[in-house]
């Protein structure tokens, strides 16, 4: 027994020894979002030497602010959704920069550029997103529970609004889209109450404004307002990875190769590709293939899809306001799906400049805005625009437009990934994905971070940057292990 543990040691420092020189890295970052780039300066600034591939010509993945209009504009996320207990939040704050509170109260406007009624159908709205947060236990899809809630609702406090047949079609498809914009649903019947989404305390909507959310990655760089950037992280942009080996044996090294011909080795790599991205490649990008587990979780999660059109102009002309509801009636509705294909519901003002507006879409419409001509886009909607908000003023023309592809996008196949109507079937599905892959010593090899591995923040920015914190804890040695391996030394 002696004399084979002494092998195994003489064999592990065998190993280490002759991997030293050309082991450059410990660990291999894959993506640098939210989940990555916490992951990535987590390890660098404990030491770790890390590197860092991306394979977009830029940092932040999902968030990915640009200079618009006289300041800045958010293509991916836009707001810091509760600030108890926030990372980002936390990292602005310390920072002191300031983040503003956005209230997204809705105006509604119709077609003739009269105002209707706000006050009852944000009320509505209000008490149905109330009963989403309280609905966790039953698996029914959203839509038709939130229609039994409100029914039962305004049969004991408004029945004549229940016998509204136009007001009540109306708002539940309203509704539906609003499901739609939190979820990145096509249906709001596609999305469960079942759900282990928890809302962070805090006000929902606070707004990096003029800083952009661009800041959260400088700052967790040390790159803000010119800072060096961090010595133990090394960024390769443009660098696409399509092939991750990943012997069992234990100390051999993992093998990244990158579209490029480029190959780098680490002790370990922490992929943090959105579930889009996973579904489409976790056939080819894995050598050996993923254990059944992981497939299974890959296939299963859902990923939504939310985008937005940002049109910039000379000035702002809109009414005073932070948020439009487009009020259509079913007509006006099924004649812009005629025409154009699309229905645009909502708009919103950026806060990071004062002359640009965005619309919002969301699942098929979605999709469908992504593959048009520009042009096409551009044209529908501004004369949306015009005809809802600019009924008494000259609306001049437009300087400019960004639409988003989140969808398109090969890098992100999509926003963020939701609770459908199967995942109560397979609750475990996103500890699954979280899980790392070990060696055959049960030490993890290839681990997982990413929005979508996060238990109950997954969708947004705190949720991802909390998975890559997760997984990088999960390699650095806390108090706890030294103390055990101290003591088993001792004994
Ligand atoms: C339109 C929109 C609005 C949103 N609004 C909000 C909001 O207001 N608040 C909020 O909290 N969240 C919001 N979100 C969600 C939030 O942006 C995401 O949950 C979060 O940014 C995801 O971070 P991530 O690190 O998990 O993934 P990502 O940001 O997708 O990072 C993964 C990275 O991996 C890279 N990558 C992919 N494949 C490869 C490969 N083969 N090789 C190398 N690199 C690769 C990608 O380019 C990407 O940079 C929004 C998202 C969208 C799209
Ligand atoms: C990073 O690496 C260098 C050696 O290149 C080392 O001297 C330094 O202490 C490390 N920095 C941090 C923050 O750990
Ligand atoms: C933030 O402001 C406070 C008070 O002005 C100051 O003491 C602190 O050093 C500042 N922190 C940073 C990181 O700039
Ligand atoms: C949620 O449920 C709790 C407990 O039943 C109740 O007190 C609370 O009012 C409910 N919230 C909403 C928004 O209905
Ligand atoms: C409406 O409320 C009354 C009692 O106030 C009840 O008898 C009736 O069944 C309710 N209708 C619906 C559709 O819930
Ligand atoms: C939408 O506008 C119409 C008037 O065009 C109004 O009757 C209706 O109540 C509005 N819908 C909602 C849900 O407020
Ligand atoms: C236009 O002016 C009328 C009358 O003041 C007002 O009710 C309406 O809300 C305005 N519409 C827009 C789009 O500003």
């Amino acid at each position: 027994m002696v004399g084979r543990g002494v092998a195994a040691l003489l064999l592990y420092f065998a190993f280490v020894g002759a991997d030293e020189p050309t082991m450059q890295y410990d660990t291999i970052v894959i993506g640098l979002g939210s989940a990555g780039t916490t992951a990535a300066t987590t390890l660098a600034r404990a030491g770790r030497r890390v590197l860092a591939l991306e394979a977009q010509d830029r940092i932040g993945g999902r968030v990915n602010t640009v200079q618009f209009g006289d300041g800045v504009v958010e293509l991916g996320a836009e707001w810091i959704h509760g600030t108890r207990p926030s990372r980002v939040y936390d990292t602005a704050i310390k920072n002191n920069i300031t983040v503003l509170s956005q209230d997204l109260t809705m105006d509604a406007y119709s077609s003739d550029g009269r105002q209707t009624d706000k006050e009852l159908v944000n009320e509505l709205v209000e008490f149905c997103l109330g009963q989403v947060e309280n609905s966790t236990n039953d698996n029914l899809p959203l839509g038709d529970f939130l229609t039994k809630k409100l029914k039962e609702h305004l049969n004991a406090t408004k029945p004549s609004i229940l016998q509204d047949e136009d007001f009540m079609e109306n708002f539940l498809d309203l509704m539906d889209q609003i499901v739609g914009n939190y979820e990145g649903s096509n249906s709001w019947n596609d999305v469960s109450t079942f759900t282990h989404y928890q809302e962070l305390d805090g006000d929902q909507h606070m707004s990096w404004h003029r800083n952009g959310y661009k800041t959260f990655f400088e700052l967790l760089l040390n790159t803000y307002q010119g800072g060096p950037g961090l010595a133990n992280l090394s960024i390769k942009l443009n660098t696409e990875v399509t092939k991750i080996a990943w012997p069992q044996k234990p100390l051999t090294p993992v093998e990244v190769t990158c579209q490029n011909g480029e190959v780098y080795k680490a002790n370990n790599v922490i992929i943090t590709i959105s579930i889009g991205v996973l579904k489409e490649r976790y056939t080819t990008l894995f050598t050996p293939s993923l254990p059944e587990e992981k497939v299974l979780a890959i296939q299963r999660l859902s990923m939504g899809v939310v985008d937005k059109v940002v049109i910039s102009y000379p000035n702002k002309w809109w009414p005073n306001s932070n948020a439009f509801w487009f009020n259509q009636t079913k007509q006006e509705r099924d004649k812009a799906v005629k025409d154009s294909g699309w229905v645009t519901y909502f708009g919103s003002v950026p806060f990071g400049s004062s002359n640009t507006l965005t619309l919002w879409y969301n699942g098929d419409a979605a999709k469908l805005v992504e593959t048009l001509p520009e042009d096409v886009v551009k044209r529908k909607c501004v004369e949306l625009l015009q005809r809802f908000l600019g009924a008494n003023v000259t609306v001049p023309e437009p300087t400019g437009m960004h639409r988003t592809t989140w969808f398109t996008n090969p890098f992100t196949r999509g926003s963020y990934s939701y609770d459908s109507v199967t995942s109560m079937k397979y609750p475990n599905s996103r500890a699954d994905l979280g899980r790392p892959l070990l060696d055959s010593a049960g030490v993890p090899k290839v681990l997982f971070a990413g929005e979508a591995t996060d238990l109950t923040h997954f969708s947004t920015v705190h949720g991802a940057s909390d998975s890559g914190y997760r997984e990088a804890m999960r390699l650095l040695p806390n108090r706890q292990d030294i103390k055990q391996a101290i003591d088993n030394l001792k004994s």
